[in-house]
C-alpha cells in the first residue's frame, strides 16, 4: 500500500533537493542494519576464494527458475556467459511491465539489499565489468532507494564507484523484453533483436551479457546464504520451490503472495482474504494478460512453469488477476489486445498488423472465430518477440472457455 503517484514522485524530488527524503520512502532495511544481520559476508567470502560452479551447482540444486516470466534454469545462464570471451555484463531487468505484476517492487521497496547483494554475486560468478539495473520509472521511490543504497556500497567499498549503473525505463513495456532492454541501455530505441545468438553470447555493446530479473537475484542471495533448501524443501502438489504471486481484482486482499509453487488458484484466492464481498468467482489470469484468461473449473491446476502448457497457456510472472461474475471474459479480452496493440513496437508486421486486426474483430457484436483463429497462428508463428508470439493467448482462450460471450 505504498503507492507512488506522479505528485509523489514531485514531491520526492523536491525533498531529495532539499536533503528532507526520509519522509516519502517506504520503511525499508539499509546498508548499516542489512549487514549488521549478517548481510554481505557471502559475498566478501565468495570474493576472498568462492568457486563459481559449486555456486552454480548450488543454484540448479535449489530449483531456482528465471521470475521475470520464462523459468529459465538460473544457474545455467551463468556456464553460457563465463564460457563468452570478456569483457562480460551484467543487466537487471527491473523494468515489472506485465500488468498485474509487483512482486519486484514489493522486494525493492522492502529488502533492496538481499536484491543487490544477489546480483553482486552473479556479477562475481561471471566476472562482469560492470553492472546496469534498468528500472521501471513508475517506481520513484525505489528509484530513490537504489540511488541511496548504490551510493552507500560505494561508500562502503564494497563496490567501485560506478560499478553500478542505475537506468530508468521510460514506460514502454517493449523495454522489458531482455534485448529490446539492452537497445535501449545502449542509447537506441528499445526494440528486439532477433536470437539467436541469445544476450549471453551478444547483449549490451554486443559483449556477452548475463540477465535477470530482480526477483530472482533476491533468491540467488537467500540460496548463497540458506542453502538450497529454502525452496528445495518446499512441496505441494508435486511441486518444488515458491512463487511470489501478485494477486488482484475480485479478491478481498489483493497484494504479493509467497506461497509453494503448486498452489493452485483455489489457494492463491484463499491467500488473499477469499473474493471480495458480493463477488463470485468466474476466471483468472494467471500470469498477466500474455497468459490470457482461465476458467474458475480449471481450480486444480498447480499454478508453476510448465503445468499450464497443457491449457494452453504459463504461469509467467504470476501475475494473477481474478475475475467474478461482475466481469466480462470479452472486455477483458479485448482490454489485453488494446494493451498489446497500444505496446508492440511495430517492427514485424505478424505483431503489428495482427495486433491491430484482433481489436477490430474482437470489437464485432459476434467474433468471426475462424478468421481470429487463423489469425492467432500467425502471430504465434510469425511474430519476432513474446508480446506478438503470446497476443493470441487472451483471444484463444476465450473463445475456447468463453464461447458464449464471443
Ligand atoms: P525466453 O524463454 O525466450 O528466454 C528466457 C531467458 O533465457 C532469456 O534470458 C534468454 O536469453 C535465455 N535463454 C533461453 N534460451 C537460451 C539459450 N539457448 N541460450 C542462452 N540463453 C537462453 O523468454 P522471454 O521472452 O525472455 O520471456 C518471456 C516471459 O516473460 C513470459 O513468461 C512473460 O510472461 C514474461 N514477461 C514478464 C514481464 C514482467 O513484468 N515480469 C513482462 C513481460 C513478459
Ligand atoms: Fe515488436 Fe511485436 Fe514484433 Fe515483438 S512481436 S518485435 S513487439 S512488432
Amino acid at each position: 500500500h505504498n503507492h507512488i503517484t506522479h505528485a509523489t514522485a514531485e514531491k520526492i524530488a523536491a525533498a531529495v533537493a532539499t536533503g528532507d527524503t526520509h519522509a516519502h520512502l517506504p520503511p525499508y532495511e539499509a546498508l548499516p542494519h542489512y549487514r549488521h544481520a549478517g548481510g554481505y559476508q557471502v559475498l566478501e567470502r565468495l570474493r576472498a576464494g568462492g568457486n563459481p560452479e559449486e555456486v552454480q551447482e548450488t543454484l540448479l540444486h535449489s530449483g531456482l527458475r528465471g521470475l521475470g516470466g520464462a523459468g529459465f534454469p538460473s544457474g545455467r545462464k551463468w556456464s553460457f556467459v563465463r564460457a563468452a570471451q570478456g569483457p562480460r555484463y551484467l543487466a537487471v531487468n527491473g523494468d515489472e511491465g506485465e500488468p498485474g505484476t509487483f512482486k519486484d517492487r514489493y522486494y525493492l521497496e522492502r529488502t533492496p539489499h538481499l536484491f543487490l547483494e544477489g546480483m553482486l554475486i552473479a556479477a562475481w560468478a561471471v566476472e562482469a565489468d560492470r553492472c546496469y539495473i534498468y528500472m521501471r520509472d513508475e517506481y520513484p521511490a525505489i528509484l530513490e532507494i537504489l540511488r541511496r543504497e548504490i551510493a552507500a556500497l560505494e561508500a562502503a567499498h564494497l563496490i567501485r564507484p560506478g560499478y553500478v549503473e542505475l537506468r530508468r525505463g521510460a514506460g514502454a513495456y517493449i523495454c522489458g523484453e531482455e534485448s529490446a532492454m539492452i537497445e535501449s541501455i545502449e542509447g537506441k530505441r528499445g526494440i528486439p533483436r532477433n536470437r539467436p545468438p541469445y544476450v549471453a553470447q551478444v547483449g549490451i555493446f554486443n559483449q556477452p551479457t548475463l540477465v535477470h530479473n530482480v526477483e530472482t537475484l533476491h533468491w540467488v542471495a537467500r540460496i548463497c546464504r540458506e542453502g538450497p533448501e529454502v525452496l528445495r524443501d518446499v512441496e505441494r502438489n508435486g511441486r518444488v520451490g515458491m512463487r511470489s504471486y501478485s494477486v488482484s481484482g475480485r479478491v478481498a486482499r489483493p497484494g504479493v503472495y509467497l506461497l509453494p509453487a503448486g498452489s493452485t488458484i483455489t489457494d492463491v484466492i484463499e491467500a488473499a482474504g477469499g473474493m471480495a464481498e458480493g463477488h463470485v468467482f468466474k476466471a483468472y489470469q494467471p500470469g498477466g494478460p500474455s497468459s490470457g484468461l482461465l476458467p474458475a473449473s480449471l481450480n486444480d491446476v498447480p499454478l508453476d512453469f510448465d503445468t499450464l502448457q497443457a491449457h494452453g497457456t504459463f504461469i509467467g510472472s504470476a501475475a494473477v488477476v481474478v475475475l467474478s461474475d461482475q466481469d466480462s471474459a470479452r472486455d477483458a479480452a479485448l482490454n489485453m489486445l488494446r494493451f498489446f496493440e497500444s505496446e508492440s513496437c511495430g517492427q514485424c508486421s505478424p505483431c503489428r498488423v495482427g495486433c491491430e486486426k484482433a481489436v477490430k474483430l474482437m470489437q464485432a457484436p459476434k467474433w468471426d472465430r475462424a478468421l481470429l483463429d487463423d489469425l492467432c497462428t500467425v502471430m504465434a508463428d510469425a511474430s519476432i518477440c513474446g508480446l506478438g508470439q503470446a497476443a493470441p493467448n487472451p483471444i484463444r482462450l476465450t473463445m475456447q472457455h468463453f464461447p458464449d460471450e464471443v
